[in-house]
């Protein structure tokens, strides 16, 4: 087992973050977050370069280092290569965070194979493949994170191969803590609640929208602003954590 950092603490410096789908939204704040806190940040995106050229301007711009690297990360070999770039621009892995997934909601009768492939692409089958990778290149030490949805811990309709989709991350992560921690490598998922994001909306009613604020604190949607912090606190050093899902859910901080 390696050495035990000595204290708690909310310090990066030193450390290389690599953040799947690190250009927008939750993955764009934790990329400048984890930037503000010292790290060196790869900023995976997908189809959105403007944004990420956006978000390695503004972490340059606060006087720290990132590279945005582009992939489409159902591909085995995409997922590789961005580990790749990551290993070659800096160095080394400390921290990998995947943020990336797609979200469906319909009920499964109407639901068409080339839909469920595509749920269970990026949301399964890119989930294990980035934990591996992570696992082959990850420094000891190292911190991995998968971003699950709190329907992972719901009964509803609608959602079979979102909330399907994401399920399997809870598994992989059991394994992966068990099969890493002899490299001190810890593994978890944070699954959050409906959050204000523009992913969010577009398969929901103004009537659901409302229902989803009354169920949570403060009648208002979770914000990225209130799980950048629960992420933080997984990927510092000091703690150890691991093989476990998470359910942070929203009200705390306000806009
Ligand atoms: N917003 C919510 O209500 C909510 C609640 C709970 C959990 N979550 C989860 O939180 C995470 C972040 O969501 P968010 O709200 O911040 O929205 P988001 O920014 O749209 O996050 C989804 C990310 O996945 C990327 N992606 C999609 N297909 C991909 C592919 N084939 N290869 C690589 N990347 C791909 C998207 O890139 P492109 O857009 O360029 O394709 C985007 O960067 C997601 O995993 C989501 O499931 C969201």
């Amino acid at each position: 087992m390696p050495e035990k950092s000595e204290k708690p603490g909310k310090t990066m410096r030193n450390k290389v973050a690599l953040i799947g789908g690190g250009e927008k939204n939750l993955g764009g704040l934790l990329s400048r977050a984890f930037a503000a806190s010292g790290a060196k940040v790869v900023v995976h995106y997908h189809g959105s370069q403007s944004e990420a050229e956006e978000t390695v301007r503004a972490v340059e711009e606060a006087g720290g280092q990132a590279v945005a690297v582009q992939g489409d990360l159902t591909k085995v070999a995409d997922v590789r290569r961005l580990f790749d770039t990551a290993v070659d621009t800096f160095g080394g892995v400390d921290v990998a965070v995947n943020t990336t997934g797609m979200v469906l909601r319909k009920p499964i009768l109407e639901t068409t194979e080339d839909e469920y492939d595509r749920m269970f692409g990026i949301n399964a089958k890119a989930g294990f493949f980035f934990i591996q990778e992570a696992g082959r290149r990850l420094n000891d030490n190292g911190r991995i994170v998968s971003i699950g949805t709190s329907l992972l811990a719901a009964f509803t309709d609608g959602y079979a191969t979102y909330a399907g989709g994401k399920a399997p991350l809870e598994h992989f992560t059991r394994a992966a803590a068990k099969e890493f921690a002899d490299r001190g490598i810890s593994v978890n998922v944070v699954a959050p609640g409906p959050m204000d994001t523009p992913f969010f909306y577009p398969q929901e009613t103004p009537e659901r929208v409302e229902f989803h604020k009354s169920q949570a604190q403060g009648n208002q949607l979770t914000h990225i602003e209130d799980i950048v912090p629960v992420i933080e606190f997984l990927v510092t050093d000091g703690w150890w954590f691991t093989g476990q899902t998470l359910f942070p859910n929203g009200g705390y901080t306000t806009r």
